[in-house]
């Protein structure tokens, strides 16, 4: 059983393979995956997860079966467990996208499941289909996935988009890493530390002008609302670091402004414009990166993954 549940599954030769036949996605349908149908199991918002994995698994000529706000219309609400859902849905499904608010909570599905689980973000833990299309992005824009450097900026201690790729880029070569962020939204120590393990040099650093005219790719993040313990904490970062348009006219040519999206204020609309902003376009990208992913997983190719293996 193959699950994706975080991007170190993933080597350079995987993630290659997984770009190709993304690339070969564009514009084209595939009608490979009849028959087949994905369960998108959502206990937390979404909308770029959930509407673009149910896209590619139409546009291979699959079936969704699709529960948005599960925590409120699913039985977990009379006190269904993780692993009695998983037992349930994986009778009616090939596979099963989930997001659900606890770290852990897509390895706890995996360990049950029948069927490839897919990570569709677990709390503050990965997000690793971002991950996969924020990296597909970066091939595309800038023409490559070494030698080069990226700022992550804001919230860099809830932001799971941010901590997955930031583990991805550990895998590439001379990619230099500054982490803009406020002292108490830092990136985590265990992100870090698999940095330090492979080589890779990161700042950190308060400041976010000067670095946004050298880096090749700028990552903003919105601050994640949803993970303070409380409003008056959230409010405290909000509105820290909002890049405008004169901030993005100052980035180096050829450079990149991505954000996961959904933003909340922190890229002004006046930047929609600038030939750096590529951030809907990276939306876009989810869907090929997403076919590719469903194809990989579902078809021959999920021997080219590795397996997850639960930490104990
Ligand atoms: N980037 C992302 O995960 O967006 P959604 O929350 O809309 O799925």
């Amino acid at each position: 059983m193959t699950h994706l549940i975080e991007t170190q599954q993933f080597d350079r030769e995987a993630l290659q393979r997984l770009f190709r036949l993304a690339s070969i996605y564009e514009g084209k349908r595939d009608e490979s995956l009849r028959g087949k149908i994905l369960a998108s199991l959502f206990y937390e918002p979404s909308t770029r997860t959930r509407l673009s994995f149910e896209s590619a698994m139409l546009r291979l000529g699959g079936n969704v079966l699709s529960m948005e706000n599960a925590s409120e219309s699913s039985s977990s609400t009379k006190g269904e467990t993780i692993e009695d859902t998983i037992r349930i849905v994986d009778n009616y499904a090939d596979s099963i996208v989930m997001r659900h608010p606890e770290a852990g909570a897509a390895a706890r599905a995996a360990a049950v499941s029948e069927v490839p689980i897919i990570n569709g973000g677990d709390g503050v833990g990965q997000h690793p289909t971002q991950a996969f299309l924020d990296l597909y992005t970066i091939e595309r824009e800038i023409g490559r996935t070494d030698d080069f450097h990226i700022a992550f900026v804001g919230d860099l201690k809830y932001g799971r988009a941010a901590r997955s790729l930031a583990y991805l880029l550990g895998k590439y070569d001379n990619v230099r890493m500054t982490f803009v962020s406020a002292p108490a939204l830092k990136m985590k120590d265990d992100i870090k530390q698999h940095l330090a393990e492979h080589g890779v040099r990161i700042e950190e650093m308060e400041d976010l002008q000067g670095v946004m005219q050298e880096a090749d790719v700028v990552y903003q993040t919105r601050v994640q609302k949803e993970r303070f313990p409380s409003q008056k904490e959230h409010e405290q970062f909000k509105g820290a670091y909002v890049i405008n348009l004169p901030m993005a006219d100052s980035m180096k040519k050829g450079a990149i402004l991505i954000h996961p999206l959904p933003r909340a204020g922190e890229i002004a609309p006046e930047v929609d414009d600038s030939p750096h902003a590529v951030y809907f376009k990276q939306a876009g990208y989810g869907v090929l990166v997403r076919m590719a992913l469903l194809k990989t997983l579902l078809g021959e190719e999920k021997k080219t993954i590795r397996t997850y293996r639960r930490k104990k």
